[in-house]
């Protein structure tokens, strides 16, 4: 029997090329509240560096990293490249990897800026993948995760594995769906692992991660999803969580 993560790889792969245009509308509206919430995420963002005219040009100018894991398409780089000086996308699936640069080169952004590898962080066997290992892949300020954890098999060793890749007063943050009933007339639903996550599942998942600094959790709207081709449309509220690494 396929185990989650081949069910994810292969649906995700298949889905990767129409995802843009499929839920062009939710994309944009998760956009548009990551971005209306910036402060509220907590990040000393690169954009508030003053421009001081007396500072040398040899000071190194601020760096903030994302890491976008189960980056897909790119929809949380897209909302935080403005605040940013790099993003760097981790997903399961060579499909959605594609996507993502491709989008960025199209952009004429150059790939120290935002690029995205193919890899899996949460195997339980495997700690810290060779292809993950460098030190691009550490010390990030904020990681997000855009509506992955409900695909995970193990959201909670999920959150522990991220919160090694940032740094002290790192900010680990996911947009996710709030608890709701089981709809099984998608094509992705064989890749659902969870409904759905209250505060306090989240709250207890951050904290023993190390991530349970300040910790938040906001529903940011309901709307409507049609998850397939003529399908019924279903009701998601979406939340935002963040917790800061002690
Ligand atoms: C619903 S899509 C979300 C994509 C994107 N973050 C967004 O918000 O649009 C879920 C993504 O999780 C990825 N994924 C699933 N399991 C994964 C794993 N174990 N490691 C990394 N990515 C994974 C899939 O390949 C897919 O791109």
């Amino acid at each position: 029997m396929a185990t989650n993560t081949e069910k994810n790889r292969s649906h995700w792969d298949e889905a990767a090329s129409t995802y843009n245009t499929k839920y062009s509308k939710t994309i944009n509206q998760i956009i548009k509240e990551i971005q209306t919430r910036k402060d509220w995420i907590g990040v000393d963002w690169a954009e508030d560096v003053s421009d001081d005219e007396n500072t040398s040009s040899s000071v190194p100018k601020k760096t903030v990293r994302l890491l976008d894991y189960a980056c897909g398409t790119g929809l949380v780089s897209r909302a935080l490249a403005p605040y940013v000086t790099q993003c760097i996308g981790i997903d399961l699936t060579e499909g959605m990897v594609n996507e993502y640069n491709t989008s960025a080169q199209n952009q004429g952004i150059p790939a120290t800026e935002i690029h995205a590898y193919q890899g899996n962080l949460i195997d339980p066997s495997q700690p810290t993948p060779a292809a993950l290992s460098g030190k691009e892949f550490f010390d990030f300020d904020i990681a997000v995760v855009g509506l992955g954890f409900h695909h995970f098999d193990q959201p909670a060793l999920a959150a522990k594995r991220l919160a090694e890749r940032l740094k002290q007063g790192g900010v680990l943050m996911i947009v996710e769906f709030m608890p709701h009933e089981h709809f099984h007339g998608h094509n992705a639903a064989k890749t659902v692992t969870h409904m759905g996550f209250s505060e306090e599942e989240v709250k207890k998942m951050f904290e023993e991660a190390g991530c349970g600094g300040d910790f938040r959790y906001l529903e940011v709207g309901k709307g409507k999803i049609a998850f397939g081709e003529g399908q019924d449309k279903v009701e998601r509220s979406v939340f935002f969580a963040r917790g800061s690494k002690l």
